[in-house]
């Protein structure tokens, strides 16, 4: 079913629909001609498949898996670092400053680790003295479990991003705190990660207590400019309802269906990448940027797309068709009760939230686009930001992915946190 979804929305990517006509206006096809090249990729690369604790053990970092339950029964699976080589000690319970990472939609927690060491915020926060923690949303790789529900059940997989700020987040967060005897934490969001928080902070002040500072990449919020592939997703809303109501709704993009996809494509992992891969990656997020480094994606792609639910993809169309910061309509009073005890859809207003908020956005990026990026930046309150930092050249990967990323934003980042203690 899922590759049946990838299938789809390549065929949308090439038949064409207005997103797809703004794509093609755009950068991305310049680029085509030398994707077109085969690519050599390092295909014996020994990450290939591994987990993201086998990641991290294998740069030679301690990590810990730990495991914990939403209120509505979903078992979500934290990876952590508790500190660096550079520590002085390397006590576990040291009571390091504690970060915490929250990666985007589709994503896991690979995303933070996935470059080299010191290109990767994970290792690099562990370095600096931090204790890591590295969340997993409901439904991806790492988080595909639940206390009564069975993953290939339809009711495992009715939830959207909202019911992840409403349960992940606190559960991931009050385990942390609990575990490392901490009152509050940073926390850094990528896309997705910065939805949700901002969300979560809008509307719970006790919940906001827990978060000494945000800070927010690659901002989403409001989804009513976006470009690209999703757009098309957005356009295409209507005529995707109707593919799922025929084919299915459940998972959204799982890794091992992707893969299979990919290698149809030959976006696999052998030594050349076929280009409509790329071509594929880039429609989404925004064009090649040049900070990307090619020999990791064979890596990236055996971790990305992690999966989500399908109905979080609808929840996002619908957001890109009404433009607003709302939660999604299930449908029926019923259900609306049982996600939003309410049968009104929540309209959600982040003039409310009340954490130091560092903004880091990207001209290039498609997703976090820099009209919807405004709305934010306008709408918090003055107070609260503290930093509006707008990078030239940034694509949505480039916050997690690039190589950039280590110098333009982690470690400014770890310098705000070092002067804080
Ligand atoms: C989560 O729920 C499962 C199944 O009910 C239980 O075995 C497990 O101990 C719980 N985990 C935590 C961290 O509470
Ligand atoms: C701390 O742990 C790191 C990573 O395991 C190791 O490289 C380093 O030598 C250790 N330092 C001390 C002081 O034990
Ligand atoms: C990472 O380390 C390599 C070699 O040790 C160095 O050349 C490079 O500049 C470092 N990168 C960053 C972002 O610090
Ligand atoms: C989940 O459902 C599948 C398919 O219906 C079944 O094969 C599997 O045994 C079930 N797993 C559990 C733990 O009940
Ligand atoms: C890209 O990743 C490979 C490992 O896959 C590494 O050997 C290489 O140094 C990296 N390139 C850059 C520019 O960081
Ligand atoms: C649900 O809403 C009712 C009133 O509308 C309120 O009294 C109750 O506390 C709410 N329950 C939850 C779990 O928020
Ligand atoms: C959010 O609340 C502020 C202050 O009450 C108000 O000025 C603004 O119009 C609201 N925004 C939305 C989108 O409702
Ligand atoms: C919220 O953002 C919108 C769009 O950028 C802007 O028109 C509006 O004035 C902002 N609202 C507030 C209360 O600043």
């Amino acid at each position: 079913m899922s590759a049946h979804v990838v299938a789809l929305l390549v065929l949308v990517a090439v038949a064409g629909s207005d997103g797809i006509l703004n794509l093609l206006n755009l950068p991305i096809l310049n680029p085509l001609l030398d994707l077109l090249l085969p690519l050599q990729l390092s295909s014996n690369d020994p990450e290939i498949f591994m987990s993201t604790p086998e990641i991290i053990e294998r740069w030679g970092y301690p990590v810990q898996t730990v495991q914990t339950n939403t209120t509505d029964g979903y078992i979500l699976t934290m990876h952590r670092i508790p500190y660096g080589k550079a520590s002085p000690t390397n006590a576990t319970n040291a009571m390091r400053p504690v970060v915490f990472f929250q990666h985007g939609l589709l994503c896991s927690s690979s995303d933070w680790i996935i470059n080299l060491p010191n290109q990767s915020a994970g290792f690099m926060f562990a370095d600096a003295g931090f204790d890591v923690w590295l969340g997993n949303m409901r439904g991806n790789t790492y988080s595909k479990a639940h206390t009564t529900l069975n993953t290939s059940s339809h009711q495992f997989w009715e939830f959207t991003w909202d019911d992840m700020m409403r349960h992940d987040l606190d559960a991931m967060i009050d385990k942390v705190l609990a575990m490392t005897g901490q009152s509050a934490l940073y926390y850094v969001g990528h896309s997705q990660g910065t939805l949700t928080m901002f969300t979560k902070l809008s509307i719970d002040q006790l919940f906001a207590n827990k978060i000494k500072k945000f800070f927010a990449l690659a901002p989403v919020v409001k989804l009513k400019n976006i470009k690209g592939l999703l757009r098309a997703v957005g356009d295409i809303n209507p005529l995707l309802s109707l593919y799922y109501n025929n084919f299915g709704q459940d998972e959204f993009l799982p890794s091992s269906a992707f893969l299979d996809l990919a290698a149809q494509y030959g976006c696999g992992l052998e030594a050349n990448l076929n280009p409509i891969c790329k071509l594929v990656m880039f429609s989404i997020g925004g064009p090649d940027t040049r900070q990307f480094n090619s020999s990791r994606v064979p890596v990236i792609i055996s971790q990305t797309p992690a999966g989500t639910s399908s109905t979080n993809f609808i929840h996002l169309g619908q957001m890109v068709t009404s433009g607003k910061h709302e939660g999604y309509n299930w449908g029926s009073d019923a259900k609306n009760i049982q996600h939003y005890n309410s049968t009104l859809i929540p309209i959600y207003n982040i003039s409310t939230v009340n954490v130091p908020t560092y903004l880091f956005t990207g001209d290039k990026d498609w997703l976090a686009n820099p009209t919807d990026v405004q709305y934010i930046r306008s709408n918090l309150s003055s107070e609260i930001v503290m930093l509006d930092q707008r990078l030239l050249g940034y694509n949505h990967y480039d916050f997690t992915w690039g190589l950039k990323a280590a110098d333009d934003i982690y470690k400014p980042i770890i310098k705000i946190i070092d002067d804080d203690q």
